[in-house]
């Protein structure tokens, strides 16, 4: 299975990023880096230094510095000054490639024509322009997962809107449009769904039980620094761990549940603003644009994380 994972890198992506890493199964094709929780030079920063500690070859690409139409906001509150707590990773071992991340997205697609599954954890700036270059997309990838949105549950960026759509609403927007007639339809799974993975002390205690490795010791910390934050944030000493959830689906189809719906961003309200709506009842006289994930099988999934990041981390080569 070939996957090019797009990512705003981030403690949760970085756990997706290792655990795809370490299944066989999975062949990482391409990152595409996304500005989101921090800047897009430490995003791209963060992609490259795993890949290297990780031992992958794949092209890492810079995305857009910036949103579609808004201003970038970032989340050090949440995800460090670094984007993985206060790690400072090793200096990587190969420059950025040259493509833009737009370009990365259009070029994996026309050469893995439906081959190739579509992962996006971060804002959808760098897909949405990659649809002004290769409008047949959504037709050229086999599938495209995507962490997003909440539905008909609360926000995590503001009331009712989630990080992923709210740092680029019109990104988000447009994928959903253009996806909307690609077989099968994307899954979109919102916090809905996500939220129900929560990392504990048990988990920290996991990870940094794991075979040695430089990873396991960035994940540890990076950890930390997330349920510190979500302490703060009246959570609890612990973390919703977001994007591996939505790898693992893409990977093995298990662990979401899907609902054919028809969603869409709300661009315009003065509250809402970034909010998917999903019309449940048919209100809208529209057909499914995405298979709406709302649930999950969090206990199987955190079981599967951990077999999976055991087994990996214990092959993979380890460089500094
Ligand atoms: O809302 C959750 C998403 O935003 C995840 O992709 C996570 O990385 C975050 O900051
Ligand atoms: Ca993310």
């Amino acid at each position: 299975m070939r996957i090019l994972l797009d990512c705003d890198t981030g403690i949760d992506d970085a756990f997706a990023l290792t655990y795809l890493a370490c299944l066989p199964e999975a062949e990482l094709v391409g990152i595409v880096s996304t500005a989101g929780n921090v800047i897009q030079d430490q995003v791209l920063r963060n992609n490259l230094g795993l890949a290297t500690m990780l031992g992958l070859q794949m092209p890492v690409a810079r995305g857009s510095d910036v949103p579609l139409v808004q201003e970038l906001m970032t989340a050090e509150d949440t995800h460090g000054p670094t984007g993985l707590g206060e790690v400072v990773l090793p200096d990587p071992d190969r420059d950025p490639d040259p493509r833009s991340g737009a370009q990365l997205w259009a070029d994996l697609a026309r050469a893995h024509p439906g081959e190739l599954t579509g992962l996006l954890v971060g804002p959808a700036t760098n897909l949405a322009l990659a649809l002004e270059i290769e409008p047949e997309l959504p037709h050229l990838l086999s599938s495209l997962h995507i962490m997003g949105g909440a539905v008909n549950y609360r926000g995590n960026t503001g009331a009712t809107s989630e990080w992923n759509v709210a740092v680029d609403p019109e990104a988000m927007a447009r994928v959903l449009c253009a996806f909307a007639d690609a077989d099968p339809l994307p899954v979109l799974a919102g916090l809905d769904a996500t939220e129900a993975v929560r990392f504990t002390q048990r988990e920290l205690d996991a990870v940094a039980a794991l075979p040695p490795h430089p990873v396991r010791d960035v994940l540890t910390r990076a950890l930390e620094f997330y349920f510190a934050f979500h302490e703060s944030d009246g959570f609890g000493w612990s973390a919703h761990v977001h994007d591996p959830l939505v790898a693992a689906h893409a990977v093995t189809g298990r662990f979401l549940h899907t609902q054919p719906l028809p969603v869409d961003v709300e661009l315009a309200g003065t509250l809402t603003r970034g909010q998917t709506v999903a019309d449940v009842l048919g209100r809208w006289d529209r057909p499914a644009t995405v298979r709406s994930a709302r649930s999950a099988d969090a206990d199987a999934f955190v079981e599967h994380l951990f077999t999976t990041l055991r087994t990996g981390l214990a092959q993979l080569p380890v460089s500094p």
